[in-house]
């Protein structure tokens, strides 16, 4: 029985992907720089043995553009390719779009099957990524105004993506993944309050302010810049109307921001 790979396996969406097709009884190859299977973009030594005898991949694009195309070229029993990109990546000019596009692009001109996933911002960037801090201290401090964001549920985009590596019918397709609303970023974190009872306030900052606040976390300049460029395009209300690719694929509504809040922050 071949394999399906599972790039970024201990990322957000990989390992809740890796865990809804094992409890499926799908063979499942979790593979990344920390996993038990080792896979690094910027080593292509480790690319031949990674995906040798996989039929499907789960495929999390690097930081910058370029390796996927020889990566694919490369994996020659690869038949369907499932690419988490992002909505707004084929507009947005920042490094990390160009390297989602990229990966679409090769996805595409890859000869085998392929599946598009393009989410809103994560509900999950409030407890596991970029806005943590800011919550933790009860203030979140954004350059993004009053446009909503329809923020998508990581446990729904997994479990898109198990039904399109697993079955038939999405060939083709590229699928845009949202909440059932959008939220204001001031909405969404009175809605983890309530949640969790603690006080946590929304304030309007500049975006020089924001790029402050991003090198003091760490960030570099261009991954700010990226960050930046996606605000402003989400300021834009490009991205804020909601999508209809989880009810398309599932057949259901998305889950929304208030279950999530009861879910992981109650
Ligand atoms: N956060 C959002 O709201 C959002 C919205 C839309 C789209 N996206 C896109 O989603 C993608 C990130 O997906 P995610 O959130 O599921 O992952 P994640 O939580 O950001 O984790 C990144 C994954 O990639 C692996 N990785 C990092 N560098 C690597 C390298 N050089 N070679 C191989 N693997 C590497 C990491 O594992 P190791 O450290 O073990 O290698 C980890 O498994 C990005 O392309 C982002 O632009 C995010």
């Amino acid at each position: 029985m071949s394999e399906i790979l599972i790039l970024g396996a201990t990322g957000k969406t990989g390992r809740r992907l890796v865990r809804r097709l094992q409890a499926a009884g799908e063979k499942v190859r979790p593979a990344s720089r920390s996993s038990q299977v080792r896979f690094d973009w910027n080593d292509p030594g480790t690319w031949d043995e990674t995906s040798r005898g996989a039929h499907a991949v789960y495929l999390v694009a690097p930081d910058s553009p370029g390796p996927v195309h020889e990566f694919v070229a490369r994996a020659a029993d690869v038949r369907k390719y499932v690419v988490l990109s992002g909505r707004g990546a084929d507009k947005l000019d920042a490094d990390f779009s160009r390297s989602m596009l990229d990966a679409e692009e090769a996805a595409r001109n890859s000869g085998a099957e392929w599946t598009v996933l393009r989410p809103n911002n994560f509900n999950q960037n409030f407890d596991e990524f970029v806005w943590r801090d800011g919550v933790m201290a009860g203030l979140l401090q954004l350059p993004l105004g009053k446009t909503p964001e329809p923020f998508v549920d990581v446990e729904d985009i997994a479990e898109v993506a198990a039904e399109v590596l697993t079955g038939d019918g999405h060939a083709g397709r590229t699928y845009e993944l949202s909440g059932p609303r959008g939220v204001t970023f001031e909405e969404a974190v009175a809605i983890i309050g309530r949640a969790s009872g603690r006080a946590i306030r929304y304030e309007e900052v500049t975006p020089e302010a924001y790029r402050k606040q991003l090198a003091a976390e760490g960030w570099g300049p261009e991954d700010a810049d990226g960050v930046l460029a996606m605000f402003a395009y989400m300021s834009g209300g490009h991205v804020a109307e909601p999508a209809d690719g989880v009810r398309q694929v599932l057949g259901r509504e998305a889950t929304s921001f208030e279950e999530y809040a009861r879910r992981v922050w109650s």
